[in-house]
Protein backbone atom coordinates (compact mmCIF):
# COMPACT_ATOMS: atom_id res chain seq x y z
CA UNK A 1 0.00 0.00 0.00
CA UNK A 2 1.29 3.49 -0.99
CA UNK A 3 1.47 6.41 1.76
CA UNK A 4 -1.85 8.68 1.79
CA UNK A 5 -3.55 11.34 3.26
CA UNK A 6 -7.38 11.02 4.05
CA UNK A 7 -9.30 14.18 4.03
CA UNK A 8 -13.10 14.02 3.97
CA UNK A 9 -14.72 17.39 5.82
CA UNK A 10 -17.98 16.67 4.73
CA UNK A 11 -20.80 16.88 7.44
CA UNK A 12 -23.16 14.02 5.57
CA UNK A 13 -26.69 14.51 7.09
CA UNK A 14 -28.33 11.48 5.68
CA UNK A 15 -32.15 10.45 6.01
CA UNK A 16 -35.80 10.74 5.78
CA UNK A 17 -37.37 14.44 5.50
CA UNK A 18 -33.27 16.30 6.03
CA UNK A 19 -33.72 18.82 3.47
CA UNK A 20 -35.64 20.90 6.03
CA UNK A 21 -32.56 21.60 7.90
CA UNK A 22 -30.62 23.08 5.66
CA UNK A 23 -31.07 26.28 6.90
CA UNK A 24 -29.41 25.34 10.61
CA UNK A 25 -26.77 24.01 8.78
CA UNK A 26 -26.20 26.92 6.80
CA UNK A 27 -26.21 28.47 10.26
CA UNK A 28 -23.66 26.27 11.34
CA UNK A 29 -20.96 26.34 8.82
CA UNK A 30 -21.39 30.48 8.68
CA UNK A 31 -23.62 31.31 5.82
CA UNK A 32 -25.43 34.35 6.15
CA UNK A 33 -25.92 35.20 2.58
CA UNK A 34 -27.22 31.79 0.36
CA UNK A 35 -27.20 31.29 -3.48
CA UNK A 36 -29.32 28.38 -3.88
CA UNK A 37 -28.22 27.00 -7.31
CA UNK A 38 -30.03 24.15 -9.35
CA UNK A 39 -31.09 22.56 -12.24
CA UNK A 40 -33.66 22.59 -15.08
CA UNK A 41 -36.92 22.41 -12.85
CA UNK A 42 -37.30 18.39 -11.22
CA UNK A 43 -36.56 20.21 -7.82
CA UNK A 44 -38.88 23.13 -8.05
CA UNK A 45 -41.56 20.20 -9.46
CA UNK A 46 -41.37 18.44 -6.14
CA UNK A 47 -41.23 21.09 -4.01
CA UNK A 48 -37.75 20.68 -2.39
CA UNK A 49 -36.99 24.14 -3.41
CA UNK A 50 -39.69 25.84 -1.39
CA UNK A 51 -38.83 23.32 1.68
CA UNK A 52 -35.14 24.69 1.14
CA UNK A 53 -36.26 28.16 0.96
CA UNK A 54 -38.37 27.53 3.77
CA UNK A 55 -35.53 26.13 6.58
CA UNK A 56 -33.57 29.39 5.45
CA UNK A 57 -36.08 31.55 6.17
CA UNK A 58 -36.66 30.10 9.52
CA UNK A 59 -33.02 30.08 10.61
CA UNK A 60 -32.91 34.11 8.99
CA UNK A 61 -30.70 33.40 6.08
CA UNK A 62 -30.95 35.93 3.42
CA UNK A 63 -30.82 33.74 -0.15
CA UNK A 64 -31.15 34.40 -3.94
CA UNK A 65 -31.38 31.34 -6.24
CA UNK A 66 -30.05 30.48 -9.62
CA UNK A 67 -31.84 27.62 -11.74
CA UNK A 68 -30.94 26.22 -15.28
CA UNK A 69 -27.93 23.91 -14.69
CA UNK A 70 -28.20 21.42 -17.54
CA UNK A 71 -26.62 18.31 -17.46
CA UNK A 72 -23.58 18.14 -18.46
CA UNK A 73 -22.93 22.15 -16.81
CA UNK A 74 -22.20 24.54 -19.02
CA UNK A 75 -19.38 27.37 -18.44
CA UNK A 76 -21.98 30.03 -19.87
CA UNK A 77 -23.88 29.85 -16.25
CA UNK A 78 -20.89 29.60 -14.05
CA UNK A 79 -20.16 33.29 -15.78
CA UNK A 80 -23.91 34.33 -14.53
CA UNK A 81 -23.20 32.51 -11.09
CA UNK A 82 -20.09 34.36 -10.08
CA UNK A 83 -21.38 37.65 -10.81
CA UNK A 84 -24.43 37.29 -8.81
CA UNK A 85 -22.52 36.18 -6.33
CA UNK A 86 -20.61 39.09 -6.45
CA UNK A 87 -23.03 41.61 -6.96
CA UNK A 88 -25.38 40.03 -3.82
CA UNK A 89 -22.66 39.06 -1.44
CA UNK A 90 -23.15 35.71 -1.37
CA UNK A 91 -21.02 34.01 0.77
CA UNK A 92 -21.98 30.81 0.84
CA UNK A 93 -23.41 28.12 -1.74
CA UNK A 94 -25.91 26.02 -1.40
CA UNK A 95 -26.22 22.91 -4.48
CA UNK A 96 -30.33 22.05 -5.09
CA UNK A 97 -29.83 18.79 -7.21
CA UNK A 98 -27.01 16.35 -9.33
CA UNK A 99 -23.79 15.87 -9.85
CA UNK A 100 -24.54 19.20 -12.93
CA UNK A 101 -25.83 21.43 -10.08
CA UNK A 102 -22.89 20.76 -7.45
CA UNK A 103 -20.00 21.08 -10.16
CA UNK A 104 -21.78 24.28 -11.40
CA UNK A 105 -21.89 25.36 -7.92
CA UNK A 106 -17.94 24.71 -7.46
CA UNK A 107 -16.93 26.27 -10.05
CA UNK A 108 -18.98 29.10 -8.91
CA UNK A 109 -17.25 28.78 -5.44
CA UNK A 110 -13.82 28.94 -7.01
CA UNK A 111 -14.73 31.89 -9.56
CA UNK A 112 -16.10 34.49 -7.35
CA UNK A 113 -12.84 35.29 -5.21
CA UNK A 114 -10.16 34.70 -8.63
CA UNK A 115 -9.20 37.72 -10.17
CA UNK A 116 -9.40 35.85 -14.12
CA UNK A 117 -11.93 33.53 -15.86
CA UNK A 118 -12.67 30.68 -14.23
CA UNK A 119 -11.68 29.04 -16.70
CA UNK A 120 -8.37 28.67 -15.95
CA UNK A 121 -8.65 26.84 -13.21
CA UNK A 122 -9.88 24.05 -15.73
CA UNK A 123 -7.35 24.30 -17.16
CA UNK A 124 -4.37 23.11 -15.04
CA UNK A 125 -4.60 26.57 -12.39
CA UNK A 126 -5.05 25.43 -8.92
CA UNK A 127 -7.87 27.61 -7.02
CA UNK A 128 -6.56 29.58 -4.10
CA UNK A 129 -9.60 30.48 -2.44
CA UNK A 130 -13.15 29.21 -2.72
CA UNK A 131 -16.57 30.18 -1.47
CA UNK A 132 -17.91 26.95 1.00
CA UNK A 133 -20.40 25.13 -1.01
CA UNK A 134 -22.98 22.64 0.67
CA UNK A 135 -25.60 20.50 -1.11
CA UNK A 136 -28.98 18.87 -0.84
CA UNK A 137 -28.41 15.83 -2.80
CA UNK A 138 -31.42 14.67 -5.48
CA UNK A 139 -29.79 11.58 -7.10
CA UNK A 140 -27.24 9.09 -6.25
CA UNK A 141 -24.51 9.05 -8.89
CA UNK A 142 -21.53 11.36 -9.19
CA UNK A 143 -20.33 11.38 -5.75
CA UNK A 144 -19.54 15.03 -5.96
CA UNK A 145 -21.54 15.60 -3.00
CA UNK A 146 -18.14 13.80 -0.97
CA UNK A 147 -15.60 14.71 -3.70
CA UNK A 148 -13.35 17.81 -4.17
CA UNK A 149 -13.79 17.91 -7.94
CA UNK A 150 -15.55 19.28 -10.62
CA UNK A 151 -16.62 18.93 -14.60
CA UNK A 152 -17.81 21.84 -16.59
CA UNK A 153 -18.43 21.90 -20.13
CA UNK A 154 -17.32 24.89 -22.61
CA UNK A 155 -20.44 25.66 -25.05
CA UNK A 156 -17.77 27.03 -27.11
CA UNK A 157 -16.19 23.84 -28.33
CA UNK A 158 -18.02 21.62 -26.11
CA UNK A 159 -14.84 20.97 -24.72
CA UNK A 160 -15.39 19.25 -21.09
CA UNK A 161 -12.94 19.19 -18.06
CA UNK A 162 -12.29 18.92 -14.57
CA UNK A 163 -10.82 19.82 -11.81
CA UNK A 164 -10.29 18.99 -8.46
CA UNK A 165 -9.01 20.87 -4.81
CA UNK A 166 -9.99 20.05 -1.42
CA UNK A 167 -11.57 23.69 -1.28
CA UNK A 168 -14.54 22.82 -3.21
CA UNK A 169 -15.39 19.52 -1.06
CA UNK A 170 -18.68 20.56 0.55
CA UNK A 171 -19.16 21.96 4.23
CA UNK A 172 -22.09 19.05 4.69
CA UNK A 173 -24.26 17.36 2.42
CA UNK A 174 -27.92 16.51 2.90
CA UNK A 175 -28.55 13.41 1.65
CA UNK A 176 -32.51 12.28 1.50
CA UNK A 177 -32.36 9.12 -0.24
CA UNK A 178 -36.16 9.59 -0.89
CA UNK A 179 -35.66 12.24 -3.00
CA UNK A 180 -34.55 10.06 -5.50
CA UNK A 181 -37.70 8.25 -6.06
CA UNK A 182 -38.47 10.84 -8.81
CA UNK A 183 -35.90 10.02 -11.16
CA UNK A 184 -37.09 8.07 -14.17
CA UNK A 185 -35.79 4.76 -14.24
CA UNK A 186 -33.11 5.11 -17.35
CA UNK A 187 -31.69 8.42 -14.82
CA UNK A 188 -31.18 5.59 -11.71
CA UNK A 189 -29.43 3.63 -13.93
CA UNK A 190 -26.89 6.31 -15.35
CA UNK A 191 -26.30 6.79 -11.81
CA UNK A 192 -25.41 3.01 -10.54
CA UNK A 193 -23.25 2.96 -13.80
CA UNK A 194 -21.23 6.30 -12.66
CA UNK A 195 -21.00 4.97 -8.83
CA UNK A 196 -19.78 1.65 -10.34
CA UNK A 197 -17.07 2.90 -13.06
CA UNK A 198 -15.70 5.27 -9.93
CA UNK A 199 -15.09 2.31 -8.37
CA UNK A 200 -13.60 0.41 -11.33
CA UNK A 201 -11.49 3.68 -11.98
CA UNK A 202 -9.62 2.90 -8.28
CA UNK A 203 -9.77 -1.21 -8.46
CA UNK A 204 -7.78 -1.58 -11.14
CA UNK A 205 -4.36 -1.15 -9.88
CA UNK A 206 -0.76 -1.46 -10.06
CA UNK A 207 -0.57 -1.20 -6.68
CA UNK A 208 0.04 -4.54 -4.39
CA UNK A 209 -1.06 -5.81 -1.47
CA UNK A 210 -4.26 -3.61 -1.04
CA UNK A 211 -6.69 -5.78 0.28
CA UNK A 212 -8.85 -3.79 2.35
CA UNK A 213 -9.59 -1.21 -0.69
CA UNK A 214 -10.18 -4.04 -2.97
CA UNK A 215 -12.89 -5.12 -0.55
CA UNK A 216 -14.08 -2.10 0.32
CA UNK A 217 -14.52 -2.10 -3.50
CA UNK A 218 -15.88 -5.24 -3.84
CA UNK A 219 -18.25 -4.30 -1.40
CA UNK A 220 -19.46 -1.32 -3.06
CA UNK A 221 -19.91 -2.98 -6.25
CA UNK A 222 -21.71 -5.90 -4.87
CA UNK A 223 -24.24 -3.32 -3.54
CA UNK A 224 -24.82 -1.94 -6.77
CA UNK A 225 -25.31 -5.18 -8.56
CA UNK A 226 -27.69 -6.39 -5.75
CA UNK A 227 -29.38 -3.15 -5.17
CA UNK A 228 -29.89 -1.12 -8.67
CA UNK A 229 -32.36 -4.05 -10.36
CA UNK A 230 -34.48 -3.65 -7.23
CA UNK A 231 -35.02 -0.20 -7.80
CA UNK A 232 -35.80 -0.14 -11.38
CA UNK A 233 -38.54 -2.91 -10.60
CA UNK A 234 -39.50 -1.20 -7.38
CA UNK A 235 -38.66 2.92 -7.85
CA UNK A 236 -40.36 3.68 -4.26
CA UNK A 237 -38.03 0.95 -2.84
CA UNK A 238 -36.45 3.85 0.00
CA UNK A 239 -34.23 1.16 1.43
CA UNK A 240 -32.00 0.27 -1.70
CA UNK A 241 -32.66 3.87 -2.36
CA UNK A 242 -30.96 4.77 0.49
CA UNK A 243 -27.98 2.28 -0.08
CA UNK A 244 -27.71 2.98 -3.43
CA UNK A 245 -27.64 6.64 -2.49
CA UNK A 246 -24.56 5.79 0.39
CA UNK A 247 -22.59 3.60 -2.42
CA UNK A 248 -22.69 6.29 -4.74
CA UNK A 249 -20.41 8.86 -1.68
CA UNK A 250 -18.22 5.83 -0.74
CA UNK A 251 -17.72 5.34 -4.27
CA UNK A 252 -16.06 8.87 -5.08
CA UNK A 253 -14.95 10.63 -1.96
CA UNK A 254 -11.70 7.84 -2.15
CA UNK A 255 -12.26 6.04 0.59
CA UNK A 256 -11.40 3.23 -1.91
CA UNK A 257 -9.22 4.72 -3.65
CA UNK A 258 -6.68 5.48 -0.69
CA UNK A 259 -2.98 4.09 -1.00
CA UNK A 260 -3.45 2.42 -4.54
CA UNK A 261 -2.70 4.12 -7.72
CA UNK A 262 -5.76 4.17 -9.60
CA UNK A 263 -6.69 4.22 -13.44
CA UNK A 264 -9.39 7.16 -14.89
CA UNK A 265 -8.90 6.99 -18.57
CA UNK A 266 -12.00 5.78 -19.10
CA UNK A 267 -13.82 8.81 -17.64
CA UNK A 268 -11.38 10.76 -19.29
CA UNK A 269 -12.72 8.79 -22.76
CA UNK A 270 -16.31 9.11 -21.62
CA UNK A 271 -15.98 12.63 -21.30
CA UNK A 272 -15.64 13.19 -24.84
CA UNK A 273 -18.50 11.58 -25.33
CA UNK A 274 -21.04 13.23 -23.36
CA UNK A 275 -18.86 16.85 -24.59
CA UNK A 276 -19.70 15.69 -28.03
CA UNK A 277 -23.31 14.11 -27.99
CA UNK A 278 -24.17 15.84 -24.49
CA UNK A 279 -25.57 12.06 -23.55
CA UNK A 280 -25.65 11.37 -19.78
CA UNK A 281 -22.68 10.43 -18.20
CA UNK A 282 -23.22 7.20 -16.79
CA UNK A 283 -24.84 6.16 -20.33
CA UNK A 284 -21.43 6.66 -21.83
CA UNK A 285 -19.54 4.89 -19.17
CA UNK A 286 -21.89 1.81 -20.13
CA UNK A 287 -20.54 2.12 -23.35
CA UNK A 288 -16.65 2.81 -22.94
CA UNK A 289 -15.85 0.95 -19.69
CA UNK A 290 -16.22 -2.74 -20.27
CA UNK A 291 -14.77 -1.82 -23.84
CA UNK A 292 -11.55 -0.45 -22.14
CA UNK A 293 -12.09 -3.32 -19.86
CA UNK A 294 -11.93 -5.72 -22.86
CA UNK A 295 -8.71 -4.17 -24.26
CA UNK A 296 -6.38 -3.80 -20.84
CA UNK A 297 -7.06 -7.34 -19.26
CA UNK A 298 -3.94 -8.86 -20.89
CA UNK A 299 -2.10 -6.18 -18.87
CA UNK A 300 -2.94 -8.41 -15.21
CA UNK A 301 -5.28 -11.36 -15.96
CA UNK A 302 -5.64 -12.14 -12.78
CA UNK A 303 -7.49 -9.08 -11.56
CA UNK A 304 -9.98 -9.48 -13.95
CA UNK A 305 -10.54 -12.73 -12.40
CA UNK A 306 -10.52 -11.01 -8.68
CA UNK A 307 -13.66 -9.17 -10.29
CA UNK A 308 -14.88 -12.05 -12.52
CA UNK A 309 -15.22 -13.80 -9.14
CA UNK A 310 -15.79 -12.02 -6.46
CA UNK A 311 -18.33 -9.73 -8.14
CA UNK A 312 -19.95 -11.37 -10.61
CA UNK A 313 -19.77 -14.80 -9.21
CA UNK A 314 -18.06 -16.41 -12.14
CA UNK A 315 -16.22 -20.48 -11.82
CA UNK A 316 -12.49 -19.49 -11.80
CA UNK A 317 -11.34 -21.57 -14.76
CA UNK A 318 -7.57 -21.90 -13.78
CA UNK A 319 -6.27 -23.81 -17.03
CA UNK A 320 -7.76 -20.63 -19.36
CA UNK A 321 -7.63 -17.74 -16.63
CA UNK A 322 -8.38 -15.39 -19.50
CA UNK A 323 -11.82 -17.37 -20.22
CA UNK A 324 -12.76 -16.23 -16.51
CA UNK A 325 -11.39 -12.89 -16.78
CA UNK A 326 -13.42 -12.14 -20.09
CA UNK A 327 -16.46 -13.56 -18.91
CA UNK A 328 -16.53 -11.32 -15.79
CA UNK A 329 -16.51 -8.41 -18.25
CA UNK A 330 -18.94 -10.01 -20.43
CA UNK A 331 -21.57 -10.55 -16.90
CA UNK A 332 -21.10 -6.35 -16.66
CA UNK A 333 -21.75 -5.27 -20.05
CA UNK A 334 -24.66 -7.34 -19.95
CA UNK A 335 -25.65 -6.49 -16.14
CA UNK A 336 -25.68 -2.96 -17.19
CA UNK A 337 -27.80 -3.60 -20.55
CA UNK A 338 -29.86 -5.39 -18.02
CA UNK A 339 -30.33 -2.49 -16.78
CA UNK A 340 -31.54 -0.14 -19.19
CA UNK A 341 -28.37 1.43 -20.11
CA UNK A 342 -26.80 1.34 -24.27
CA UNK A 343 -23.32 -0.69 -24.41
CA UNK A 344 -22.34 0.34 -27.90
CA UNK A 345 -22.38 3.63 -30.18
CA UNK A 346 -25.05 3.44 -31.80
CA UNK A 347 -27.82 2.65 -28.73
CA UNK A 348 -25.98 6.12 -27.37
CA UNK A 349 -26.33 7.87 -30.40
CA UNK A 350 -22.27 8.53 -31.11
CA UNK A 351 -21.01 8.13 -34.70
CA UNK A 352 -18.01 5.89 -35.68
CA UNK A 353 -16.70 8.67 -38.15
CA UNK A 354 -16.35 10.48 -35.26
CA UNK A 355 -13.55 8.92 -33.67
CA UNK A 356 -10.60 10.61 -34.65
CA UNK A 357 -12.33 14.02 -33.32
CA UNK A 358 -13.05 12.12 -30.25
CA UNK A 359 -9.14 11.40 -30.18
CA UNK A 360 -8.17 14.59 -31.19
CA UNK A 361 -10.02 16.47 -28.00
CA UNK A 362 -9.18 14.00 -25.40
CA UNK A 363 -5.23 15.59 -26.20
CA UNK A 364 -2.96 13.07 -26.04
CA UNK A 365 -0.85 13.86 -29.13
CA UNK A 366 1.88 12.14 -29.27
CA UNK A 367 1.73 10.98 -25.11
CA UNK A 368 0.12 9.03 -23.24
CA UNK A 369 -1.81 9.16 -19.69
CA UNK A 370 -3.45 6.44 -17.37
CA UNK A 371 -2.70 4.75 -14.84
CA UNK A 372 -3.62 1.08 -14.39
CA UNK A 373 -2.58 0.93 -18.25
CA UNK A 374 -0.94 4.15 -20.15
CA UNK A 375 -2.84 4.64 -23.15
CA UNK A 376 -1.66 6.79 -26.14
CA UNK A 377 -3.43 7.67 -29.17
CA UNK A 378 -3.80 4.16 -31.25
CA UNK A 379 -4.31 2.51 -27.94
CA UNK A 380 -7.37 5.06 -27.18
CA UNK A 381 -8.66 4.58 -31.19
CA UNK A 382 -8.85 0.75 -30.57
CA UNK A 383 -11.23 1.47 -27.21
CA UNK A 384 -13.17 3.55 -29.28
CA UNK A 385 -13.61 1.05 -31.83
CA UNK A 386 -14.58 -2.09 -29.77
CA UNK A 387 -16.91 0.48 -28.13
CA UNK A 388 -18.79 1.25 -31.59
CA UNK A 389 -19.22 -2.14 -32.19
CA UNK A 390 -19.92 -3.67 -28.89
CA UNK A 391 -22.62 -6.25 -28.44
CA UNK A 392 -23.75 -9.32 -25.66
O1 LIG B 1 -32.08 19.46 -14.04
P1 LIG B 1 -33.16 18.73 -13.35
O2 LIG B 1 -34.53 19.15 -13.75
O3 LIG B 1 -32.99 18.73 -11.86
O4 LIG B 1 -33.09 17.19 -13.85
C1 LIG B 1 -31.96 16.36 -13.60
C2 LIG B 1 -31.17 16.06 -14.86
O5 LIG B 1 -31.97 16.15 -16.00
C3 LIG B 1 -32.49 15.00 -13.24
N1 LIG B 1 -32.72 14.83 -11.80
C4 LIG B 1 -31.85 14.95 -10.78
N2 LIG B 1 -32.44 14.62 -9.64
C5 LIG B 1 -33.73 14.28 -9.93
C6 LIG B 1 -33.92 14.43 -11.31
N3 LIG B 1 -35.10 14.17 -11.92
C7 LIG B 1 -36.11 13.75 -11.15
N4 LIG B 1 -35.99 13.58 -9.80
C8 LIG B 1 -34.82 13.83 -9.17
N5 LIG B 1 -34.70 13.63 -7.84
O6 LIG B 1 -31.45 14.10 -13.60
C9 LIG B 1 -30.76 14.63 -14.71
C10 LIG B 1 -29.27 14.42 -14.51
O7 LIG B 1 -28.78 15.20 -13.47
P2 LIG B 1 -27.20 15.40 -13.29
O8 LIG B 1 -26.98 16.31 -12.15
O9 LIG B 1 -26.61 15.79 -14.61
O10 LIG B 1 -26.73 13.90 -12.97
P3 LIG B 1 -25.42 13.36 -12.30
O11 LIG B 1 -25.52 13.44 -10.83
O12 LIG B 1 -25.21 12.06 -12.93
O13 LIG B 1 -24.25 14.36 -12.72
C11 LIG B 1 -23.58 14.23 -13.94
C12 LIG B 1 -22.47 15.24 -14.04
O14 LIG B 1 -21.47 15.00 -13.01
C13 LIG B 1 -20.18 14.90 -13.61
C14 LIG B 1 -20.50 14.30 -14.96
O15 LIG B 1 -19.45 14.41 -15.88
C15 LIG B 1 -21.74 15.08 -15.36
O16 LIG B 1 -21.38 16.34 -15.89
N6 LIG B 1 -19.29 14.16 -12.73
C16 LIG B 1 -18.84 14.80 -11.63
C17 LIG B 1 -17.96 14.21 -10.76
C18 LIG B 1 -17.46 14.93 -9.55
N7 LIG B 1 -17.74 16.21 -9.44
O17 LIG B 1 -16.80 14.36 -8.68
C19 LIG B 1 -17.43 12.86 -10.97
C20 LIG B 1 -18.14 12.09 -12.02
O18 LIG B 1 -17.27 11.14 -12.57
C21 LIG B 1 -18.73 12.90 -13.13
O19 LIG B 1 -17.78 13.15 -14.15
ZN1 LIG C 1 -18.17 9.48 -13.13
Amino acid sequence: MDNFNFYSPTEFVFGKDRASEAGSYVKKYGGSKVLIHYGGGSAVRSGLIGVVKKSLDEAGIAHCELGGVQPNPRDTLVYKGIEMCRNEGVDLILAVGGGSVIDSSKAIAIGVPYDGDFWDLYCGKAPEKALPVATVLTIAAAGSEGSGNSVITKEDGMLKRGTGSDLMRPRFSIMDPALTRSLPAYQTACGATDIMAHVFERYFTNTKEVEITDRLCESVLLTMVKETPRVIADPDNYDARANIMWAGMVAHNNICGVGRQQDWNSHGLEHELSGLYDVAHGAGLAVIMPSWMEYVHGHNVMRFCQMATRVFGCQMNYEDPESTALEGIHRFRAFLHSIGMPINFAELGAKEEDIPELVRKIGVGTGRRGGFVELGADDITAIYKIAAHASL
